[in-house]
């Protein structure tokens, strides 16, 4: 199993990084554009093997994608992080092309691969892939929803004061402050509803923790989060690799499902060795499916700024 990762800042090294500890790849490699750079991280890492007990051999490049040939999986970090203040749909003219121009290089070296987009804004990011790129469906996976969710478990366990480990809970939507749309209808402690624990006014705080989860940590470290994404992004790539049939959101091509077509918007799907299995249908609240339309109205104005 073969993954390159693309950008080897916080984000990039932390996602090499978990899939190393976890021992499923038998190789990463790390690509950047900053010359040395990836070599160096990958280097620190490797020197993390012995002590931290994994054999996947990390392997880092200066932008020469011929050394990515043949990825079973590639993750897309590239780009600039948001800074305080900013949202992630600000980010769109400087990463659009960078995007654009990772993947074509990337598919160009592994066309049959399977493509993990964690750039921002990453639900137009994931639709521009589909819109370049010549890989099905199925292939083309935004990451957002699985952090978010990580995120929104965090709070629900907060509020509850329980084990993160009692809490289960998904967010859907675009990634983004005002798109997401953390499920409190669905989520439970042990099975039982998190209502059955929490008054409408501590939910609606929790939502609202939640929404806000990425700008929060970006005002305390004056840049993006790293560890969670990073984090997320190695489940979804453990999911696939191992063919596990998790289900976890993410931004995926919708072609009809939950009433919405020609966006990538996240949405519960289960997750195997072909990518995006299944699209998973579930019914939501009233309040859920509104907020659901007006955070694909949000993506579609995203999405309106592309040069496709
Ligand atoms: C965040 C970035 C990765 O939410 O979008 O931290």
């Amino acid at each position: 199993m073969k993954v390159t990762v693309v950008g080897a800042g916080a984000v990039g090294a932390s996602c090499a990084e978990y899939i190393a500890i976890k021992d499923f790849a038998s190789e990463v490699v790390l690509l950047d554009i900053k010359e040395g750079y990836a070599e160096g991280k990958a280097m620190d890492l490797m020197q993390t093997a012995s002590l931290n007990g994994f054999d996947t051999k990390i392997t880092g490049v200066t932008n020469d994608y011929s050394k990515t040939a043949g990825s079973d999986i590639c993750v897309i970090t590239s780009g600039i992080p948001r800074k305080p203040g900013m949202t992630r749909e600000e980010l769109i003219g400087i990463n659009a092309g960078i995007v654009k121009t990772v993947a074509t290089s990337l598919v160009e070296q592994s066309p049959n691969t399977i493509l993990i987009v964690v750039s921002n804004p990453m639900d137009t990011m994931t639709y521009l892939a589909h819109k370049s790129i010549n890989l099905p469906k199925n292939k083309i996976i935004g990451m957002g929803g699985a952090l978010d969710s990580a995120r929104f478990k965090y709070r629900l366990a907060e509020a509850l004061k329980a084990p993160i480990s009692d809490v289960d809970g998904m967010v859907i939507g675009g990634h983004s402050d005002t798109g997401m749309v953390p499920l409190t209808s669905h989520a439970t402690r042990n099975s039982i509803k998190v209502s059955e624990f929490l008054s409408e006014d501590r939910l609606n705080q929790v939502k609202e923790d939640t929404k806000v989860g990425g700008a929060t940590l970006t005002k305390l470290l004056g840049t993006s989060a790293w560890y969670a994404p990073g984090a997320a992004v190695s489940a979804l790539v453990q999911a696939i690799a191992c063919d596990q049939k998790k289900i976890f959101p993410c931004s995926t091509y919708l072609e009809g499902e939950y009433g919405l077509n020609d966006i990538c918007i996240g949405v519960p799907v289960i997750l195997g060795r072909n990518g995006i299995e299944e699209i998973v249908d579930i019914p939501l609240s009233n309040a859920e499916k509104e907020h659901m339309q007006s955070s694909a109205e949000g993506v579609r104005k995203t999405n309106g700024l592309l040069d496709l």
